[in-house]
């Protein structure tokens, strides 16, 4: 396993459209795989997609810890092959956001707040999970990520958007989207 480099917003490869996985058991996709967990692990982050260590592949992972959690219950790291996502609803929803490729900065970015997320699991079964809240969240920034999409693209409200430090110790509130 290895550490990979993290790509950071104004590399390209952070622009493309991600290439399916045609097999996850593949020993490339399970090296990839194995050293995005440790990648991941070391940064610190709630998710990681291929692209942000610099392979264009439609995966990601992520996991949810119970303290950010809606309802206290944690997701453990997951791995999700080839995802599309359906919004359950046309609601959405501003929360905050970072990305390990735009590091030090958050913003409140729109997001749906209730999704259908399928795609492929580990070991390359097709599942279909609903998601709502931070969930929902973290799997909508990620899919982006395979389309080449990072969170300022998303963004309604450009006030609502700098470094961590300030943002965290002035804490806005942040408006509901009507
Ligand atoms: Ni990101």
């Amino acid at each position: 396993m290895a550490i990979l480099k993290i790509a950071r917003m104004g590399h390209p490869v952070l622009l493309e459209t991600a290439v399916p996985v045609d097999d996850p058991l593949a020993p490339d996709i399970q090296r990839l795989l194995a050293d995005m967990t440790e990648t991941l692990q070391d940064a610190g982050g709630v998710g990681l997609a291929a692209p942000q260590v610099y392979q264009p592949r439609r995966l990601f992972i992520w996991h949810l810890p119970a303290a950010r959690a809606e309802n206290g219950v944690a997701v453990p790291l997951s791995v999700v092959f080839n995802p599309e996502i359906t919004p359950l609803s046309e609601a959405r929803e501003l929360g905050w956001e970072g990305c390990l490729s735009i590091p030090g900065l958050r913003a409140a970015v729109p997001r749906y707040r209730a999704i259908r997320l399928t795609g492929l699991d580990a070991r390359g079964a097709p599942f279909a999970a609903e998601l709502s809240g931070f969930a929902a969240r973290i799997v909508q920034h990620e899919t982006d990520h395979l389309n080449g999409i990072l969170y300022p693209m998303r963004m309604s409200d450009f006030r609502y958007f700098g470094f961590n430090e300030e943002t965290e110790r002035h804490n806005q509130p942040l408006p509901e989207i009507v």
